[in-house]
């Protein structure tokens, strides 16, 4: 097990490749979305009990709506499911959700429920588990412009007080420090609109690995990955 000193503070990841895990096995792309739930508990566990301090699931993308509708019903459904069936060992295992992205458009079915599960985990204090939900990137700068704007129209702030750090504060991840390191599985090389502000030093690591097939060790293979980087900040 990875040293506790040269641990990521925050991994991010995203969770690429369920569709082409269904397909090899030739069944429904639902099914691969079915296991990759399986890999979200595994390593959501495994990062607890490694001492992560943060993680951030790339769940459910603005640009996924794109997709068949049944896809996206299942999707929804496996959600509400998750949250039903995990709810409780959040609360015991002392992890805090917090659900990022435009839960505007989300269905009602769901809506009340992310906002439960928020609340009720709200004290846990071992880790914090951002999901993100129509998420985009470029939205999530666009809305936290918006933010700022309208401090400045009630008189609260004016230009000058923006900088990187007062800026960070108007992000869906306000007060949490950056991901240290980026996995992406299922092996393409691109970051699909994910946390554009927030990675701007992250190291990337990307694995083959479709994500139903990525488990503990894989997780561990990626921090011991992450630890041999040296990690200059432009120094
Ligand atoms: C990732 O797997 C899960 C979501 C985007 C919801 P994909 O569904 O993108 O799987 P591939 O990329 O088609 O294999
Ligand atoms: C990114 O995966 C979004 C999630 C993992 C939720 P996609 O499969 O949607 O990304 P692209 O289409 O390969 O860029
Ligand atoms: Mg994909």
């Amino acid at each position: 097990m990875p040293d506790k000193e040269v641990l990521p503070l925050h991994i991010a990841v995203i969770m690429d490749g369920n569709g082409r895990w269904a397909k090899k096995r030739g069944l429904p792309r639902v099914m691969g979305h079915r296991a990759g739930m399986k890999a979200v508990k595994e390593i959501t566990k495994s990062c607890r009990d490694l001492g992560i301090k943060y993680l951030t699931l790339y769940a459910f993308s603005s640009e996924n709506w794109k997709r068949p509708k049944a896809e996206v019903d299942a999707l929804m459904r496996f959600l509400e499911e998750y949250i039903d069936k995990e709810l409780r060992s959040f609360i015991k295992n002392g992890i805090r959700l917090n659900f990022i992205g435009r839960m505007g458009a989300l269905p009602d079915f769901v809506r009340p429920k992310l906002k439960k599960a928020m609340e009720a985990t709200a004290d846990c204090g071992n880790m914090t588990l951002n999901v993100a939900l129509n998420y985009s990137g470029r939205d999530e700068i666009v809305d936290a412009a918006k933010k700022f704007a309208s401090q400045v129209k009630a008189g609260k702030l004016g230009a000058d007080d923006l900088d990187e750090g007062s800026f960070s504060g108007f992000l869906y991840t306000a007060g949490q420090p950056d991901p240290d390191l980026l996995i992406r599985t299922s092996g393409e090389m691109r970051i699909s609109n994910f946390l554009l502000w927030q990675i701007s030093y992250a190291e990337l690591y990307v694995t083959p690995k479709l994500w139903p097939d990525f488990r503990r060790g894989d997780l561990i293979d990626a921090i011991n990955e992450y630890r041999k980087r040296e990690r200059r900040f432009g120094a």
